[in-house]
């Protein structure tokens, strides 16, 4: 059996710089035609001539024949101001700026302290029909960190969602049933994407019979009910609001295997494939391709690819390694066999 789709995008994506760059941006490009470029590096893109300067480096990256089209994306700080947001949004490269509250994720220290630092940035991208993206966690220490998503939702996202009704928001790789719910009940100005292991994993899958590092990403793996199951129900709905975003993440193998593991999960080298391994589960292949391929482009305005993939169910074992910057890395359901592949 074989299915046709338009060609994906990848609407969140980590593909780091330098040596790094050279290992992952292969994966995407061999899968997705565009993909949201997350803007996490240290030191962080803040403004147009970094994102040009990136966007860039990333097109020499790419293997020999491959092409994908990199959408970059402004890293928010207390700093921003309009004129950053504004000649970001000339640019015509950069589709958007990102919302990291400080201290949520990896290199996120310069990111916000306090929304209303960001309220003249967030009125400037509202009148340029800049996206906003958001990591939606708070970070105060004492709240619990399988509770700081819906936190986030109460303290922060609300108030804004209000308080900019016409500013399109994603909310990103959401992991929470309150997070679909939230997004459901919002404006259709509030969408957002939803990563394959998060749809396929819970955090049994990270925590029982020993700690599995691989498995730990940011916002870390949620509770199968009511959570993965809510993310599944959202995801092959049909509902237009939820969309693809990998937010594959590459560390080295060292770096997670450590007493202070970083987080994040490679997820590129076969996002397409988890996606339909999700879908099929829920025997909703046919809600694949909207979610993949349409409802993203839609959502940010731009024109769906016109060119296809096909996916063939066929068995195949995923890597138990890549080469990762002259080390390695253990990708998501390393070693495992899946059922789908990218023809
Ligand atoms: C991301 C990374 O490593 O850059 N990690 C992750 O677990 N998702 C950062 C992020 O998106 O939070
Ligand atoms: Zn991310």
């Amino acid at each position: 059996m074989q299915i046709k789709i338009l060609q994906p995008d990848d609407w969140h994506l980590h593909v780091r710089s330098g040596a790094a760059l050279k290992s992952v941006i292969g994966m995407s490009a061999k899968q997705m035609g565009r993909a949201i470029i997350m803007p996490n590096l240290n030191p962080p893109v803040t403004n147009a001539l970094q994102a040009q300067a990136y966007r860039e480096e990333i097109i020499q990256a790419l293997p020999e024949g491959d092409e994908i089209d990199p959408l970059m994306v402004l890293y928010l700080t207390d700093n921003t101001n309009t004129s950053d947001i504004e000649k970001a949004a000339k640019s015509g490269i950069v589709k958007a700026a990102k919302l990291y509250p400080a201290g949520a994720t990896t290199n996120s220290d310069s990111g916000v302290t306090d929304i209303k630092n960001i309220y003249p940035a967030l009125e400037m991208m509202s009148k340029m029909g800049m996206l906003l993206l958001v990591h939606g966690e708070v970070t105060h220490a004492d709240i619990d960190i399988f509770d700081r998503e819906a936190v986030f939702i109460d303290q922060v996202l609300t108030q804004v969602a209000h308080d900019f009704p016409e500013l399109k928001i994603v909310f990103e790789h959401i992991t929470t049933k309150d997070a679909v719910d939230f997004v459901i009940e919002s404006n259709s100005n509030i969408a957002a994407t939803i990563t394959p292991h998060h749809l396929l994993a819970n955090r049994n899958d990270m925590l029982v019979g020993g700690i599995r590092p691989h498995y730990f990403c940011l916002p870390i793996l949620k509770r199968e009910n009511p959570h993965q199951l809510a993310l599944l129900d959202a995801a092959t709905s049909g509902n237009p609001k939820f969309f693809l975003g990998t937010d594959s993440a590459p560390h080295a193998k060292d770096a997670k295997e450590s007493a202070c593991g970083c987080a994040g999960i490679l997820s590129a080298h076969c996002a397409i494939e988890l996606y339909a391994t999700a879908f099929e589960s829920r025997d909703a292949l046919d809600k694949l391709e909207g979610f993949s391929s349409k409802f993203g482009p839609d959502f940010y305005n731009l024109p769906r690819n016109t060119n296809t993939i096909t996916l063939s169910k066929e068995s195949w074992l995923v890597p138990e390694s890549y080469e990762y910057a002259g080390s390695v890395i253990i990708p998501f359901m390393a070693g495992q066999e899946l059922s789908w592949k990218l023809v």
